[in-house]
């Protein structure tokens, strides 16, 4: 229907003719396409510079094994299952007010996170522009950065660049063409991260933050440390969010979950170790592990790698590389958050895609240019001590996924029944993990994303201090 990818068959349990994907590939395809971006690229490696490092990276990867897997399998499940979209998908189960809300609070946070992943993303259309007129050098200043976005109306247009681009790939229906090419892209951004973290790792000085980042110190946990992994989690692997409940409606009943879902989670993982590994490393190299840098936040990758690649030589060229690469995998989850999002939209209002599309075109640049702004001429807004932009990132990572991963849980719990869960996946997959499924969903997860929520809304109120 909207690509040449999907192909239109299979009529599905009601009466609507439902678009599959045209195979395990095109799937495949579809959620790492989605799930690889500038949260493992961008996000990973400074929430682990500035939560623990080796802690961090513990309990990231606890957390994705366990919570990660569990939210996976569900949201892919009640996606083939009922063959709609998150909104859709919540009501088919009954038309209780907390199905409605559940539907919805998936439903929304894409529309929340667009806006400013474009934001991050005008950032590597900057970097990009930038090395491709060959200033490696000026790039790896102190001050290029804080300059660039304090410049409104330079980060405007990078924003919007990059918004649009993703817009044209929607309205022009060649979205699964994009992500075949990204299937080319991604082996190669794998190769030069390889190079580039051994060139960072074997910098002198380098080895205490290899240090920092992999071994973890228990003294530098906090509770923050786990709020912050769970957010991180779930951004990365485009959980919480109904982004695979709408994918996993176009699943075709014999493709195996368990085994795409395993692939797709370590794919994923694999790549934010390697972003770490080119960033924290270099941190320690280029600055003695100062601490300022390591909190840095969202500037950390711009702020680094630019001083990695203009000392490794010829920095014109492994920059425009690197950066069209990072471009690329920020297109293909852009594309998903817009997808999602016109999706929910069209079913919703009953209105037609490219108006639909059209809506959240200008939804995003609304939010976006606040966030761009919020780092620039209004910098004196602050929202709970936050900056524009991560006061979106945290209500969306912090406070409305935990939310939406536990309305989904209840509903697996209550409503649809861990059988239920089971007999979908054992459609086409072993489910050899089903005894770890059934103990986190049930007894670990609702429990635990509640203490996430509280911890979050305490320290975004000030009643912590983390
Ligand atoms: N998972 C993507 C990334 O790691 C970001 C994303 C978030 C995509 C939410 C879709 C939805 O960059």
């Amino acid at each position: 229907m909207e690509n040449n990818k999907l192909t239109s068959q299979e009529p599905s349990s009601d009466k609507k003719t439902k678009t599959t994907f045209s195979g395990n590939i095109g799937y495949i395809l579809a959620v790492a396409g989605s799930a690889v971006g500038l949260g493992n690229i961008w996000r990973f490696p400074y929430l682990a510079a500035k939560y623990g490092g080796g802690i961090f990276l513990l309990v990231y990867l606890i957390l994705m094994m366990t919570f990660g897997y569990a939210m996976i399998v569900s949201e892919t499940a009640i996606g083939r299952m009922t063959g709609k979209s998150p909104v859709g998908a919540f009501q088919s189960f009954g038309s209780k007010k907390w199905l409605k809300f559940g539907g919805w609070i998936n439903a929304v946070i894409p529309i929340l996170i667009l806006p400013y992943y474009s934001v991050i993303g005008g950032w590597v259309v900057k970097y990009l522009f930038e090395y491709l007129r060959g200033n490696a050098s000026v790039v790896s200043g102190d001050a290029f950065f804080g300059s660039f976005i304090g410049n409104s109306l330079v980060s405007e247009i990078c924003f919007a660049v990059f918004v649009l681009a993703a817009f044209l790939v929607i309205v022009a229906g060649v979205k699964n063409g994009i992500e075949a090419v990204s299937k080319i892209i991604m082996p190669l951004l794998i190769i030069l991260a390889v190079i580039t973290a051994v060139y960072s790792v074997t910098r002198p000085g380098a080895l205490a933050g290899v240090k920092y980042f992999l071994v973890p110190n228990f003294k530098d946990f906090s509770i923050m440390t786990v709020v912050a992994a769970m957010g991180q989690m779930f951004y990365s692997l485009s959980l919480a969010m109904g982004i695979l409940i709408t994918y996993g409606s176009y699943l075709k009943k014999d493709s195996d979950i368990e085994k795409n879902t395993t692939e797709v989670e370590w794919f994923d993982t694999g790549i934010a170790i390697l972003a770490g590994l080119m960033i924290i490393p270099a941190v320690f190299a280029f600055t003695g592990g100062d601490m300022a840098t390591l909190k840095a936040g969202p500037s950390l990758m711009f702020i680094t790698l630019p001083k990695v690649f203009d000392s490794m030589g010829f920095g014109n060229i492994i920059g425009s590389v690197f950066f069209f690469m990072v471009l690329f995998a920020a297109l293909t989850s852009a594309i998903s958050l817009f997808e999602t999002s016109t999706a929910t939209i069209s079913e919703e209002l009953g209105l037609g895609r490219t108006l639909s599309s059209v809506i959240v075109l200008a939804v995003s640049l609304v939010l976006g240019t606040a966030s761009v702004f919020g780092y620039g001429i209004w910098s004196f807004v602050e929202i709970l001590g936050m900056q524009i932009l991560d006061f979106f990132d945290f209500l969306t990572n912090s406070l409305m996924m935990p939310i939406s991963a536990f309305f989904t849980c209840i509903l697996v719990i209550r409503v649809i029944g861990f059988d239920g869960i089971a007999a979908e996946v054992k459609l086409s997959s072993k489910f050899s993990r089903q005894p770890m499924y059934y103990v986190v969903t049930k007894y670990i997860a609702p429990f635990f994303l509640m203490i996430i929520l509280a911890s979050s809304i305490a320290s975004a109120l000030g009643i912590i201090t983390i």
